[in-house]
């Protein structure tokens, strides 16, 4: 079912209306707390400055990290405030609270060209858990809820569902519907080969989709971390690399099943795995990983697979880095990759990039477009690919004349 967005709202809708909007600003902070990576925020200014244009005043709620329910002053969203108003060029003021009083009245004291932010919502133990006493509180804090939030959306969690239950209208921003619109034509490509490419350290939110991937793609490439879980799980050991040992069995069931369409690599570049840098490092088949070292990267040959397979695509989508690319010397799987989706891309290719941390890696191999889409979520647009719809989506208004 489609679902009604900010531009199907009635002319005058917006205007000297609290406008509650649930953006993802899950920055990534420098070790002195600045805004380290600003793409989240940027991505939300259409929708902000639509709000703003019609006269709407903007109350944003998001999470950063994952508090568990506590405060927790270094994930704090005060140093978003100023670089969303550095980006939007209107006075951003932050509110150290979210569903209090104060919060409120900072709701009902804005004014028209003003933006409030209000504190991490996951402070509060009732978000992760959708409580509904906290969402019907989240809901007076504006007069209609728009949802921006694509990478949180696969979150059934207080400020992304349980307040649509006390808050319309409900709709979809641009940020949202642009992301949707991008990841339903890759689900629906039906151009192959279809690669999927899965990495980085979030396994266990990942696993239990690799069945559909496994189903739909005609190649599954698995490196990073999530390749040393199925590497131990076909019996080798990975010395001091990061392995989830609860998925291990999982990821043997799928070994046994996946057959020829799943790829995982047949080289590793190891090192200590507090290095620095990939000064001390080394390259051994994935059947000799030293007791001391870690897997940090794919080694050469996986890397050249991996690239032959990723250049005669048609259809990519490519969620997880190859290994940790943000250390010096352990990026060159993951910057070989992302010059492969760039090649297939530039040879007519339809390529999806998921994810912050893959995100990151496109950006800082100065590739992101030259891909055809870079989604702001990870686990959302994993699971949008998966299953065809999130939680956050089914909460909002359906568009007129739209079939259920
Ligand atoms: C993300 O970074 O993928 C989103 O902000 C969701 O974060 P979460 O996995 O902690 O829910």
């Amino acid at each position: 079912m489609r679902r009604r967005n900010l531009a199907d709202l009635e002319p005058g809708a917006l205007d000297e209306r609290r406008v509650l909007v649930r953006v993802d600003y899950n920055v990534p902070l420098t070790s002195d707390g600045a805004v380290a990576d600003p793409t989240r925020i940027r991505a939300t200014l259409p929708t902000l400055r639509f709000i703003l244009e019609r006269g709407g005043r903007p109350v944003l709620l998001s999470h950063l990290g994952r508090p568990k329910g506590k405060v927790v002053p270094s994930l704090s969203l005060a140093p978003v405030a100023p670089v969303l108003a550095g980006e939007l060029g209107v006075p951003v003021r932050f509110v150290p609270s979210t569903d209090t009083e104060q919060a409120l009245e900072a709701s009902r004291d804005l004014r028209n060209g003003e933006v409030l932010l209000l504190e991490n919502t996951r402070f509060l133990p009732g978000e992760t858990a959708n409580d509904p006493a906290l969402a019907e509180r989240f809901a007076r804090l504006g007069d209609l809820f728009v949802n921006d939030a694509f990478g949180s959306t696969h979150r059934a969690h207080a400020s992304v569902v349980g307040v649509t239950g006390y808050l319309r209208p409900a709709v979809a921003g641009f940020l949202v519907q642009r992301e949707l619109e991008a990841l339903s034509d890759l689900r629906q490509a039906r151009r192959g080969p279809f690669v999927v490419i899965l990495g980085g350290a979030k396994i266990a939110d990942k696993i239990g989709l690799l069945e559909v991937f496994l189903a739909r793609a005609d190649a599954l490439l698995i490196g990073g971390a999530m390749a040393n879980t199925f590497l131990s799980a076909t019996g080798v050991g990975m010395g001091r690399s990061l392995v989830e040992e609860d998925s291990v069995t999982l990821a043997a069931k799928f070994l046994a099943t996946g057959g020829n369409r799943l790829h995982l690599p047949v080289d590793l570049v190891v090192a200590d795995p507090g290095a620095a840098n990939a000064d001390q490092s080394m390259i051994v088949p994935v059947d000799a990983v030293p007791a001391e070292l870690a897997a940090l990267d794919i080694g050469p040959e996986t890397r050249d697979d991996f690239g032959t397979i990723v250049r005669e695509a048609a259809t990519v989508f490519w969620n997880g880095p190859m290994g940790l690319f943000e250390t010096p010397g352990f990026e060159t799987g993951t910057v070989a990759l992302a010059r492969a989706t760039a090649d297939c891309t530039a040879a007519g290719g339809f390529t999806v990039i998921g994810g912050g941390d893959s995100a990151s890696a496109i950006r800082k191999a100065g590739l992101s477009e030259a891909v055809s889409h870079v989604s702001t979520g990870g686990g959302a647009s994993l699971e949008y690919l998966a299953e065809g719809t999130l939680p956050g989506i089914e909460a909002l208004d359906p568009a007129e004349g739209s079939e259920a």
